[in-house]
């Protein structure tokens, strides 16, 4: 059991996604951080998620690469989706940020988005998360990589305080973003070492 999982409950259960059952709650949960869903100060002190899966887009990324979850009884506390390169003609809206890094010439792997529900917030979940990434994925990836708006301080706030390093900002049709990556393969310092999510 990790650190931060101490922290958010001894009841949480970290792992990858196990089938339809969790995609469904990954796209309820979604639909609920929708910045189209929320109003204006919950976006701003919250946080907020842009794209919008469909389950057959989230069971073909579960095909190449279950995502993973965090599990409170029946329901999810959290997720952090796994986008292999491979995943990219299945989100067009993320065409810009797959360009960007392609000159990154590194075993990569995008994080596709993260969202907590509301009342696990603060309890050490998204750590959890991250390190549950790292622990079933550093095999295979030197770094993992994701994208977040600059409109979303308290989940860059986040990010960096787990490891990541902003790489560019740019502009799209959609918003500014901030592209950040953890390298894996460089840092020694990491988060909740001592974790063993289920796998
Ligand atoms: C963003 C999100 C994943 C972060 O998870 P969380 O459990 O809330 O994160 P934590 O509480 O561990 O960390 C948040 C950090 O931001 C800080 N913070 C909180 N609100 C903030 C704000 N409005 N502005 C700046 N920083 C803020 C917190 O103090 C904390 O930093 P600290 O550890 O240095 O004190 C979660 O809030 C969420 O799911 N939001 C809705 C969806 C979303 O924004 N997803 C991310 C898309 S990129």
């Amino acid at each position: 059991m990790t650190q931060g999982v101490e922290r958010a409950s001894p009841a949480l259960e970290l792992g990858r996604v196990r089938g339809d059952l969790e995609l469904q709650q990954i796209l309820d949960l979604q639909r609920r951080n929708l910045v189209r869903n929320l109003d204006a100060p919950s976006v701003a002190a919250q946080g907020f998620v842009t794209v919008e899966h469909t389950l057959d887009v989230l069971r073909r990324m579960h095909d190449l690469e279950p995502s993973i979850v965090a599990r409170a009884s029946a329901s999810l506390a959290g997720y952090a989706l796994v986008m292999p390169v491979a995943c990219r003609p299945f989100v067009p809206a993320l065409e810009p940020m797959f360009q960007r890094l392609e000159k990154l010439g590194r075993r990569f792997y995008v994080m596709g988005q993260i969202c907590i529900d509301r009342p696990w917030r603060g309890r050490g979940v998204f750590d959890a998360l991250y390190q549950a990434h790292r622990e079933l994925l550093r095999d295979r990836y030197d770094l993992v990589v994701t994208e977040v708006s600059a409109r979303n301080p308290r989940s860059l706030r986040a990010h960096l305080r787990v490891g990541f390093q902003e790489l560019e900002r740019y502009r799209d049709a959609t918003d500014e973003w901030i592209l950040i990556g953890w390298d894996w393969s460089a840092s020694v310092n990491r988060p909740g070492a001592s974790g063993s999510p289920d796998g």
